[in-house]
């Protein structure tokens, strides 16, 4: 039943040291709210933290907004606030979201603090001093309406390929074409409008390669925990000689939110410099609250350790530059780095259209439970890079068949009759069960798959536990026990014995369901459960309390209101297709025309009160050439038939359309016809329908009768897009 561990050095029960551990997750940037999938990340650190906590180890969790930089800048001036006021209101939300999920940072700051600039100050200072910082004259783009320097996200212009208008620098969303911002034509400021133009200014850089920081980053990188990192590293330092490394931009010219670089009027610190530096801010402005010897922990010598959970799109700035700066400013080294996949919903990119962006304060106020999510993700997660998937459908398989299916029921049918017939006290002889000593066997191994982060095999092990309680309690069968007085020992054992192993099971899943566990600790009649506990069981001394329930079951209806919550929180242009006859998909799209989230220009491009789109509206929408491979008829419906369609992806659509009356099946199999592929799915009575096929009709149906699906010319071939 047990699988191998990678590591069991660090395995549970007497840990051979206390050890002190500073833990951070990426900090979040202040334009925006925490969504699903920056929870795969504060949920993965935080589960570690509280697995190393139950060691008894010094474990501080530390977080803080990312405060600095052009878009919070230019965001707060749209809202009409300062970027303190827009900052200090971001917080406010974020660590609503996060204390919501539960997830336990001993200190959530913010890069926007004194402690930061003193940091940041002498981090700058101390790189200055060892060399590693040059000055140099740049050429950039330069909005001269604004008078600011413009990243290049901040341009656009018409594409110089298909001349599609509104185009960022590098890219045609249209055509797919890529390019260089100096390709655009008749580029313009997203900012102003303006024409940029060059403009040179000064500098500052890290001299990322000078042979110290490439030579310290080459012993540095051997050290990495994941295989993946250490083949990324590799591959950016490049073969000894070969010099890969480039110096880093470490400067930006004001306007800029941010920190004002030392002795460099009107030139501040880049977002990036001081936001790794906040992890170490908010660190400090904790150790100064708890009387902790700051620089204990993080100068150089250090005898603590350092981990940085993050999402693999930042592995750069964490194994490359952020080393580098606390190697040569004197500080210690991060321990590790510990990157992680990106979070898909239903195996594509989290999207707007389909409800599928979730923030966090929406699944809260829909009143899911933040532990159903904890429990999904620590379901599917392991120490590797790999994306992780949330399928809404296997979401709730496993939250009510293993939580609350396998173990929850454990609890629920002890409880009862312990209480009814025994006063709520356990068999104390029953503690020596067998099934109890392989569960207890299993404990330190399933604390060692959280420290190696190998969440979905420790949740794996522990349900295949609970199975096997479950069977014991299936073959002991207490509710026949029950109906004889005779077997009053052999009930109570059972419950007894059902019982003990609910408290092992709940010590397994702790770090994960740390508000669940607690309910069951007062259940329980027993102090906060740490790894030790594996070895003091329920006693007689001790009564427990009545059962009350502890988790529900996801409903579907949950999960569909879940959706409706973040699709209608879109204008009409993003969620709502195309003006031709919407034949099918239940007909609905989403209609609340609520707050459009700010585009960054006042100039923004298309009119929004017109009937009139333009061209990246019209591109939004994925039409693409289907094959009906098949089509039925639906039961229960006389409006829907039920189609088959091929659109070159790996699995066929299915859609549900309302051209019964117009269509037999048997007409439409093996035609080709056109569809929506990127319309929000939508769960029908009948079904999931995943699109919708175009079909043209009089405006008015029942005047002028007669529906007529929309077919290509000859040629055209399952797949191909319609522009
Ligand atoms: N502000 C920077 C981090 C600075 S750390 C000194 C940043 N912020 S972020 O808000 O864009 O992302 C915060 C973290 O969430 C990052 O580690 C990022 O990888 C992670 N994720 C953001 N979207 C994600 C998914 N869709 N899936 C998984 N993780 C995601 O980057
Ligand atoms: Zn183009």
């Amino acid at each position: 039943m047990s699988e191998p561990v990678t590591d069991l050095s660090a395995a549970a029960g007497a840990p051979s040291g206390r050890r002190q551990i500073l833990v951070t997750s990426a900090l979040p940037y202040a334009n925006g709210q925490i969504h699903i999938g920056h929870l795969v990340e504060y949920i993965q650190t935080d589960i570690w933290v509280r697995a190393l906590r139950m060691h008894g180890h010094e474990v501080y969790y530390v977080g803080a907004d990312d405060t600095h930089g052009t878009p919070v800048m230019l965001r707060a001036e749209q809202e009409g606030l300062t970027p303190k006021a827009l900052i200090d209101r971001v917080w406010q939300e974020h660590k609503a979201d996060m204390d919501a999920f539960g997830i336990s940072f001993d200190n959530y700051y913010t890069t926007d603090s004194e402690e930061n600039r003193v940091l940041s100050e002498s981090v700058y200072l101390a790189l200055k001093e060892a060399g590693l910082i040059d000055a140099r004259e740049i050429e950039q783009a330069y909005d001269p309406v604004k008078n600011m320097f413009l990243p290049d996200r901040f341009i656009k212009g018409e594409c110089p390929k298909c001349g599609a208008k509104d185009q960022y620098g590098d890219s045609c969303e249209v055509c797919g074409s890529t390019y260089q911002p100096t390709d655009l034509v008749n580029p313009y400021s997203v900012v102003s409008g303006a024409t940029p133009v060059r403009k040179t200014s000064t500098h500052y850089f890290f001299r990322l390669s000078d042979p110290r920081c490439e030579n310290f980053l080459r012993g540095w990188v051997e050290g990495l925990a994941q295989p993946e990192a250490t083949n990324k590293m590799r591959e950016w330092l490049g073969a000894p000689g070969e010099a890969k490394l480039a110096d880093w931009d470490i400067s930006r010219d004001a306007p800029y939110f941010g920190f004002e670089i030392p002795g460099a009027p009107g030139k501040y610190f880049y977002v990036w410099l001081d936001a790794p530096v906040g992890y170490y801010a908010s660190f400090s402005n904790l150790a100064q609250r708890l009387g902790l010897d700051f620089d204990a922990w993080v100068k150089a010598g250090s005898a603590a350790e350092q981990y940085h959970f993050i999402g693999k799109d930042i592995l750069y700035f964490h194994t490359l530059f952020w080393p580098a700066m606390l190697e040569f400013s004197g500080h210690r080294t991060p321990t590790n780095v510990f990157a992680h996949g990106f979070l898909t919903v239903d195996g594509a990119k989290m999207s707007k259209s389909r409800g599928t962006f979730i923030t966090a304060k929406s699944y809260i106020d829909t009143g899911l439970n933040p532990e159903w999510l904890r429990y999904y993700y620590a379901a599917k997660l392991n120490s590797t890079m790999e994306d992780i998937d949330l399928s809404l459908e296997d979401f709730q398989a496993r939250v009510n068949s293993d939580l609350v299916g396998k173990y929850i029921n454990i609890a629920s049918r002890a409880a009862g009759f312990l209480i009814k017939r025994f006063e709520g006290r356990v068999q104390d002889s029953a503690m020596q069960h067998p099934l109890l000593g392989t569960l207890r066997a299993a404990i330190p191994q399933i604390a060692a798959n959280y420290e190696a982060r190998e969440y979905s095999r420790a949740l794996r092990h522990t349900m295949e536990l609970a199975d096997a309680v479950n069977a014991y309690v299936d073959g002991a069968k207490p509710w026949e026990q029950a109906k004889d007085p005779a077997n009053a020992a052999a009930l109570h054992e059972t419950c007894s014995v059902s019982l003990e192993a609910f408290r092992l099971l709940s010590l397994a899943l702790k770090p994960v369901l740390p508000g669940l566990v607690a309910g069951v600790e007062t259940f329980l009649s027993i102090a906060p459960l740490t790894w030790a506990d594996v070895g003091v069981p329920l006693s007689s001394q001790q009564p427990i309390n009545a059962y009350k329930h502890l988790m529900t079951r996801v409903e579907p209806k949950q999960i569909e209101a879940l959706l409706e919550a973040n699709r209608s929180s879109l204008a009409p242009t993003e969620g709502s297709a195309a003006s031709a006859t919407a034949a099918a998909n239940g007909g609905k799209a989403a209609t609340s025309a609520a707050a459009r989230p700010a585009k960054a220009g006042k100039n923004a491009p298309a009119d929004e009160t017109s009937d009139v789109i333009s061209i990246d509206d019209f591109a939004k929408i994925d039409l693409r050439v289907a094959l009906i491979v098949d089509c039925r008829t639906v039961e229960g419906s006389d409006k829907l038939l039920q189609l088959t369609l091929d659109v070159g992806e790996d699995k066929p659509r299915n859609v549900f359309s309302g051209i019964r009356s117009a269509y037999k099946p048997e007409d439409l199999v093996g035609k080709l016809t056109v569809m929506v592929a990127n319309l929000a799915p939508r769960k029908m009575k009948f079904g999931l329908s995943e699109g919708m096929v175009l079909a043209a009709s009089a405006a008015d149906e029942k005047a002028e009768p007669g529906l007529y699906v929309l077919e290509p010319h000859s040629g055209a071939k399952p797949g191909m897009r319609v522009r």
